[in-house]
């Protein structure tokens, strides 16, 4: 367990800024920053990172929270992973306590896969670099197919001995768990024996984005032996295949910068071309990219260049799975190698200067690209032609960029020699049809009980949850500012203030989270005045306090002004007084109509106009009297 000094230490040095810089492209923003929300799939940003307030706010998801959240939601990790994340960004030294018993047995399944992925990356580049058989055969293997030491080390290539066990008796000397180590497959079983999974094999780890491995893939070296090339991990509980591209950790700064991500096939692939200079290449592992591999991406980049070998059949075959690219609203370019090489070979045989030259000049967008193959094929076949419009066509009614669309007509009209009027009335029927389709399914979503429930009576709320959220929003944003209630008199803390209101009169919050909230604070506040509650708060390990806290803080309300410069909440803190006032007003007059309405029930239910009658009215009548005193005192009407 990570102790409390040190977790106070690491939040006090990480800038959530620089960590969710790492993964998305954060535009500045006034004294925020906003980028593309990473959890949906959006166009206009709606995420928002504070470096002052320390939080996220993510509006298309709802997500939000603090820089330990963030890697939590985005990259899975578990808390104390995400804590030893930024413990080793920032150079702080970890302190562990003493785990008991139990705690071990709560350190999470997850952590524990980590761990031994980690150790066994470990143990394969320890055989490569110091073991004799490591040396003579993997090493020398690598160095023949022309890896530097240096390419050889950021991946991380390693050695997995042909010896049958030296993983697993490792494993059981040091007293790590043999499930955990089946489960991923590090070791295999038959007839009851164990053995190493990868034994004989080069081994390739596939890093996740925090560049912990999650998985390896194991390349055989003889080519006698009737086995597979490569074999590669499970999936297991961190590791999903489809939402992981090989090289993304180490590629990730330089697609970033160069505004650009080449998708090459392979393990090896990747590692020439980043030993060639060009850095930003991730690979697909030898399959169809999928959607999540597609997002993932996105991320960092709208712009995709794939690299094919110049086999023809092989670029056909990947025209369905780049469509995929389009709808996620990415710019597809392609490039072809010479005849025979693929981008291993024609990168050991170019250098930096060459190869991006080639890679930039040679590449063709992917419509174009596309239309060009499909059209010289099609010559003057008629038929052919027509599906030949038909294939071409269907890429483009997936961009969801009008504009962009209309000029891919443009253009595949002159190529294919085609009048735009006919792609373009091909390209409408396509639309069409994909809405009809989207609209149905969204009919039969709609549940059979959703359709009754217009058939229940009105139920009149008269909840007060608005109110209270409105309350606690100035609270939280401002409750350690000082107001001047009268003159003459000391200033008081807007929080003291609202507490004084809310509890003399003996009100509470109905809202159960708000009402937590609202203590919570006002306790942290008794405990140290000096201290502004919502910096704990927003660590608070109560993911609901912690959730509501963030979501006050950055309520849509002044975050739309973020980029004015925050002019609405100057004007609100100018008017911070009248504001809390005016919240606390509301609530009240929301809690008189609650009464009344329940007092007005009590009325109706009473069958005589006795002394009982008469008493009610009366009181009714007083708390109209109040509650008309609060909206005067206003002069608005505060009612939703
Ligand atoms: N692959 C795999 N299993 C196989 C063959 C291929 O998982 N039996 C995946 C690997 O990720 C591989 C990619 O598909 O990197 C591309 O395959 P290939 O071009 O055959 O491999 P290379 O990476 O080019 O390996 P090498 O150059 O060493 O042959
Ligand atoms: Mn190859």
């Amino acid at each position: 367990m990570i102790n409390r000094q040190t977790i106070d230490r690491i939040f006090e040095a990480a800038r959530i800024e620089e960590v969710i810089g790492e993964f998305l492209t954060l535009k500045k923003a006034g004294s925020n920053f906003k980028a593309l929300s990473p959890f949906t799939n959006e166009k206009t940003p709606s995420f928002f990172v504070s470096p002052t307030k320390n939080i996220f706010k993510d509006f298309s998801s709802g997500k939000g929270g603090n820089v330990v959240t963030f890697l939590m939601e985005h990259e899975q990790m578990s808390y104390p992973e995400a804590l030893r994340y930024l413990a080793k960004k920032y150079n702080i030294e970890i302190e562990e306590e003493e785990e008991t018993d139990e705690e071990k047995k709560e350190s999470t399944h997850r952590e524990s896969l980590y761990l031994i992925n980690k150790w066994a990356e470990s143990f394969y580049t320890d055989t490569l670099f110091n073991d004799e058989e490591g040396k003579s055969i993997g090493l020398e293997y690598f160095r023949e197919r022309g890896f530097t030491q240096q390419t050889i080390e950021a991946f991380g290539l390693g050695y997995s001995p042909d010896k049958g066990n030296r993983l697993l008796l490792k494993a059981t000397e040091e007293g790590r768990k043999r499930e955990l180590l089946e489960e991923l497959g590090l070791i295999k079983e038959r007839n009851g024996n164990y053995y190493d999974g990868f034994r004989g094999r080069v081994i390739f780890p596939v890093h996740n984005l925090s560049g912990r491995p999650v998985a390896f893939g194991g390349r055989i070296l003889r080519n006698d032996i009737k086995a597979p090339k490569y074999l590669n991990s499970p999936e297991s509980a961190i590791y999903e295949k489809h939402k992981v591209l090989y090289g993304l950790y180490q590629a990730k700064s330089e697609i970033i910068r160069n505004d650009l991500c080449y998708l090459v096939e392979g393990y090896t692939d990747v590692l020439m071309m980043h030993q060639a200079g060009i850095q930003n290449v991730v690979s697909s592992s030898g399959t169809a990219l999928s959607t999540d591999q597609v997002r993932l991406i996105s991320r960092f980049s709208k712009n995709i260049t794939i690299i094919f070998d110049a086999d023809p059949a092989g670029i056909k075959a990947s025209f369905r799975g780049i469509d995929m690219f389009l709808e996620q609203g990415l710019n597809v370019r392609t490039v072809a190698l010479p005849e025979g090489e693929d981008p291993d070979s024609f990168a050991r045989k170019h250098d930096t200067d060459y190869l991006s030259t080639y890679l930039k000049d040679e590449s063709l967008d992917f419509i174009l690209f596309k239309t060009n193959i499909l059209s010289s094929e099609a010559s003057s076949d008629p038929i052919k032609r027509t599906e030949m419009i038909r294939d071409v066509v269907s890429s483009i009614a997936l961009i969801p960029d009008a504009i962009a669309r209309t000029v891919y007509v443009k253009e595949c009209a002159e190529i294919t020699d085609i009048s735009e009027k006919v792609l373009i009335s091909e390209l409408n029927k396509i639309r069409v049809a994909k809405f009809r389709k989207v609209n149905r399914a969204e009919e039969e979503d709609i549940q059979p009980a959703d359709l009754h429930a217009t058939d229940e009576p009105e139920i009149i709320k008269l909840d007060t949850s608005y109110q209270e959220r409105d309350i606690l929003r100035l609270m939280i944003n401002y409750g350690t500012r000082e107001m001047e209630l009268e003159a003459e008199e000391e200033p008081v803390k807007l929080a003291d203030f609202v507490a004084s209101e809310i509890l003399e009169d003996e009100l509470t919050f109905e809202n159960e989270l708000y009402h937590k909230v609202f203590n919570q604070y006002l306790d942290l506040l008794s405990e140290n005045e000096s201290r502004d509650p919502v910096a704990e708060m927003v660590l608070s390990a109560d993911q609901d306090v912690q959730n509501a806290v963030v979501s006050l803080l950055s309520s849509p309300y002044d975050l739309h002004k973020w980029e004015s410069k925050s002019i609405h909440v100057q004007t609100e803190e100018m008017r911070l007084f009248r504001s809390i006032r005016e919240a606390i007003y509301a609530f009240k007059v929301r809690k008189i109509e609650q009464m009344v309405t329940e007092m007005r029930k009590e009325l109706e239910e009473l069958q005589t106009a006795g002394e009982d009658f008469i008493l009610k009215l009366k009181e009714i009548d007083e708390l109209e009297k109040v509650k008309r005193k609060f909206l005067a005192a206003q002069g608005i009407t505060i009612l939703r």
